[in-house]
């Protein structure tokens, strides 16, 4: 009967897809997230937080380079969201990037939205999040892009098996207060825990046993990949594995040369792929762990988080060692030897030691030279130009609060040529006002709708400037539907006539997020070949919700596949959204 024909359309579809698949076809990916409110236990209490299938972290979109994707958002949360695709390039898809009241209103609660979208051009691991509030705390899950030929075409020894490592945060409070409290210039809030793959991991307050652990479980000599993920809204973190070495093969899915380390750095929003060979003796249990550092006083201090999970040989442990392992005893693993958390210098060389395995030519010629002081300002309260103690901070890029239009998303406005009918719009200065003056004293800011236009194919060099001064913070500077080409970095105030010469003009690390170092700057390069109107933020949930962003408006080129097309027919309205988070 009906059954029957179920299977045997079952079993063509099977048919199907295997012989796309051996073809080498694109094939559409689909999931739903279905976004709910559910309880779930850690450090010995249930917390309420919002997931995408009652996961955290969320699960794993797998594709080959040049399929398709379609993920349907069913909304059952009370929030009013968006879904992001961190770092895929979207052309000509605008539309798709999920960046709330950037590109699109916020799907409302028991509202539904497919978004669909193509990855090209990309090979490694990136990630999906929300990207209204903060929500994407707990809002997150790793998207690992194949080759299309299959894992014997990567460009390094063929992992036996292949491991996300999903670095987050646990909060016990309410997203939605946390988003308001930061973009009210309010920063003392913080997570209660570090986690490797949604687990806190043995060393807080009741947790303790290896149960709250991350386990990786693997066999003596082979060779794994580990997809490494920053989802974390506060740290960067050191990541390491106690009696093994990594080998860095990809950065935000792209192949860098093989680089050797006991330790990677990952800020907000990064991503890396690590090979991680089982070769250690004996054959037991060995930490991995993620620490995260922080920037040194009078930066107020933050509670050291340090997240550790079990790389556990099948070999070991042996007989004698059994009965210690049933008893949760942690007293026989390694623990690796972790970096100060002041130590900035550790990542500064991480960062620097990268470069790409398939360089592609560096544009010579910069049609737009931008140089975007980040920092944090004061913002007056009742809004003088000078007040005492009435005083917000925020943060800024060139003296200017990002804040997100509250009607009409930007790629909207854009695109019916209506720009001027968002009230808080102002054009983002390509300097800051005054230089950095140096001075003890905070630089004050104003809020804005900040945008940048850029004419079509314009290739832009943008010199990021961390503050110099001693209470400053390192930036993880992310762009969406572009990569950069991360030229070069370095210590203090960047200095145009001298530091140009330090430019990787052969081979520069490929991109999405660019980590400014502490007390440093950075110098990239990207060409505007995507139209759209693309955030551009840090990645540090303090400084993205209390303003340390812009947009840039990629302008048409001339021809039909320069043109952003129309916005699908389903897409979100903001007509009777009444939201209880604002959006970012
Ligand atoms: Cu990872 Cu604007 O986002």
């Amino acid at each position: 009967g009906s059954r029957a024909m179920a299977a045997m359309a079952v079993l063509v579809m099977f048919f199907v897809a295997a012989a796309l698949a051996a073809a080498g076809g694109a094939e559409l990916v689909e999931h739903t997230f279905v976004v709910s409110q559910v309880k779930l236990n850690r450090l010995c209490n249930d917390t309420l937080v919002t997931v995408v299938n009652g996961q955290f972290p969320g699960p794993a979109i797998e594709v080959n380079e040049g399929d398709s994707v379609a993920v349907q958002v069913v909304n059952k949360s009370p929030y009013g969201l968006t879904i992001h695709w961190h770092g895929v390039k979207l052309q000509l898809n605008c539309w798709a990037d999920g960046a709330g009241m950037i590109t699109q209103c916020p799907i409302q609660p028991n509202k539904n939205f497919t978004y669909r979208f193509d990855v090209a051009g990309q090979k490694g691991t990136l990630w999906w999040h929300a990207h209204v509030g903060s929500l994407r705390a707990s809002i997150h899950g790793a998207l690992i892009i194949r080759p299309r030929s299959g894992a014997s075409s990567y460009p390094f020894p063929k992992p036996d098996k292949e491991i996300p490592i999903v670095i987050g945060e646990w909060w016990e409070m309410d997203l939605d207060q946390l988003d308001k409290n930061l973009r009210n210039g309010y920063h003392l809030d913080m997570p209660r825990a570090a986690t490797i793959n949604g687990k806190p991991g043995d060393l807080y307050n009741c947790s303790g046993t290896v149960k709250d652990s991350n386990i990786v479980k693997v066999e003596h000599g082979k060779t794994y990949l580990l997809r490494i993920v920053n989802a974390a809204l506060s740290s960067e973190y050191y990541l390491k594995i106690a009696g093994h070495k990594f080998t860095v093969v990809a950065a935000d899915a792209n192949y860098v040369k093989p680089y050797i380390t006991d330790v990677i750095a990952i800020a907000p929003g990064e991503t890396v792929d690590a090979l991680l060979v089982t070769d250690a003796h004996p054959a037991g249990r060995y930490y991995m762990v993620a620490k995260a550092s922080q920037s040194p006083k009078p930066v107020p201090q933050i509670p050291l988080f340090i997240t550790r999970g079990i790389v556990q040989y099948s070999e070991g442990p042996r007989k004698e060692e059994e009965k210690a392992l049933s008893d949760s005893s942690t007293s026989s693993i390694m623990a690796p030897e972790m970096p100060d958390e002041h130590d900035a210098a550790t990542s500064f060389y991480f960062h620097g030691n990268l470069t790409s395995l398939q360089p592609q030519p560096v544009p010579a010629n910069v049609h737009e030279h931008l140089f975007y002081a980040l920092d944090g300002g004061f913002f007056c309260r009742k809004g003088e130009s000078s007040c005492n103690n009435d005083t917000n901070m925020m943060g800024m890029v060139n003296n200017v609060s990002f804040q997100l239009p509250t009607t009409t998303p930007l790629l909207q406005a854009h695109y019916h040529g209506n720009m001027s009918s968002i009230g808080t719009l102002r054009e983002l200065p390509d300097r800051a006002p005054r230089m950095f003056n140096y001075s003890e004293t905070l630089e004050p800011t104003s809020k804005a709708t900040s945008v940048r236009r850029l004419r079509y194919n314009a290739t832009v060099e943008i010199v990021f400037q961390s503050p110099v001064l001693a209470d400053t913070y390192a930036n993880p500077m992310h762009l969406h539907g572009h990569d950069f080409l991360v030229l070069a970095q370095g210590f203090g105030q960047y200095n145009a006539e001298t530091d140009v010469a330090t430019y990787n003009l052969v081979d520069p690390p490929v991109r999405n997020t660019v980590h400014v170092p502490l007390f440093g700057w950075a110098a990239v390069r990207f060409v505007t070949n995507n139209p759209g109107v693309w955030f551009m933020h840090c990645h540090f949930g303090h400084h993205s919700s209390s303003g340390m962003a812009a947009a840039f408006v990629v302008e048409n080129g001339p021809t039909l596949d320069s043109t952003l097309p129309p916005p699908p027919e389903d897409f979100p309205s903001c007509k009777t959204y009444n939201s209880r988070v604002s959006y970012e």
